[in-house]
């Protein structure tokens, strides 16, 4: 497997993350994973498994966290991320993260952690109010390192991590004014298919709300997803007009029928009355079958070999180690904390 480190490479380098906290589902594919297979030809890739900043709302569960590590490994490869071309790695084996972490916390301030949008809905959702650790408000720091880390350009992200690419370009700006030019700021790529919701038409596809379709789901699994989603309660027979907002059904299809005079026909066929909810979900299985039949297929040889994903990821992860530890040569360096090395 060949490796090329960013520095011999001229690609401009883009950087995302996802939380191990469970495999990956639809919502990961349509949402971030479609967008990686694009960027790996284009672009130097990294792809962070981000298990230290899973840690800071598990700290009760850690095995739910390291448990996961591999199974979102395997869901890369199987969807088709390709090491020759991303670096896979794994966020806690790569120290110097942490150590630019502990930098970055003196250039922010506990009011404009607490007033990130992302974390404030975070920290409802989760009921932390006066209990949330340290950790997990400030992981937007953490994030802010993995980004700068490798001097990435771009990342791609869904709406919600806008605040956290804000935040780190505030950082690098207070950085680079006290220490001299050294991060780079980073932009956003936002998915220009927005979130998938659950199936049950709540707006966050989440393990934990067992609203998802995971990538290796097997066929009747898939089955019985389909027929449990959510349409329009008020079209009860088939010649009744129905809501094509608010329809899961039709945001699927949308994000998996490539073709789109074809959706927006069965939308004014639904509109008008006359299209029932399981011709259109007959339609939408044949879709997400074929989509999920070859991922499955891909994890289940994969699954053969567990020794060769560590391999990947380990190989991965000393290629982004390299990396972050020039930039934190750099940063060490910019601070004046280079007192063995002049
Ligand atoms: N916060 C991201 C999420 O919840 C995951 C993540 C960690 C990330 N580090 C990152 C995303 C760096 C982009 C860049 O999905």
């Amino acid at each position: 497997m060949q490796h090329c480190p960013s520095t011999v490479s001229q690609k401009p380098i883009v950087l995302t993350g996802d939380r191990p906290t469970g495999p990956l589902h639809l919502g990961h594919y349509v949402g971030s994973l479609r967008t990686r297979l694009r960027l790996q030809e284009d672009y130097r890739q990294f792809v962070l498994i981000a298990d230290l900043q899973a840690l800071t709302d598990n700290a009760e569960n850690p095995s739910k966290v390291t448990g996961n590590v591999l199974a979102v490994a395997m869901d890369y490869l199987a969807v088709g991320i390709d090491p020759a071309k991303t670096t896979i790695c794994i966020q806690s084996q790569i120290p110097e993260l942490a150590e630019l972490s502990m930098y970055l916390l003196n250039l922010v301030t506990v009011a404009r952690l607490e007033r990130n949008p992302t974390v404030k809905e975070e920290i409802h959702q989760r009921g932390f109010q006066r209990t949330i650790p340290a950790g997990f408000l400030t992981y937007p720091v953490s994030q802010a390192a993995d980004i700068t880390a490798f001097k990435a350009r771009y990342v791609p992200v869904g709406e919600d991590q806008l605040p956290m690419i804000e935040q780190t370009n505030e950082l690098v700006r207070s950085f680079n004014r006290i220490c001299g030019d050294v991060l780079v700021e980073a932009e956003a790529i936002l998915s220009r298919v927005g979130r998938l919701p659950g199936i049950d038409g709540k707006t966050k596809m989440s393990k934990s709300l067992g609203n998802t379709i995971p990538l290796s789901a097997e066929p009747d699994e898939i089955h019985r997803a389909v027929e449990r989603m959510y349409t329009d309660p008020g079209h009860v027979r088939v010649s009744d007009p129905g809501k094509v907002e608010g329809n899961v059904v039709f945001t699927y299809l949308e994000a998996f029928e490539e073709d789109t005079l074809l959706v927006d026909d069965l939308k004014t066929h639904y509109r008008r009355g006359g299209l029932g909810d399981r011709a259109l979900k007959q339609m939408l299985e044949a879709r997400l079958q074929e989509t999920l039949a070859p991922i499955r297929a891909c994890r289940h040889q994969l699954a053969q070999d567990p020794g060769r994903i560590i391999d990947i990821v380990r190989e991965g992860t000393e290629v982004a180690r390299q990396i972050a530890t020039s930039t934190l040569a750099e940063v060490r360096r910019a601070l004046g904390l280079n007192y063995f090395c002049r």
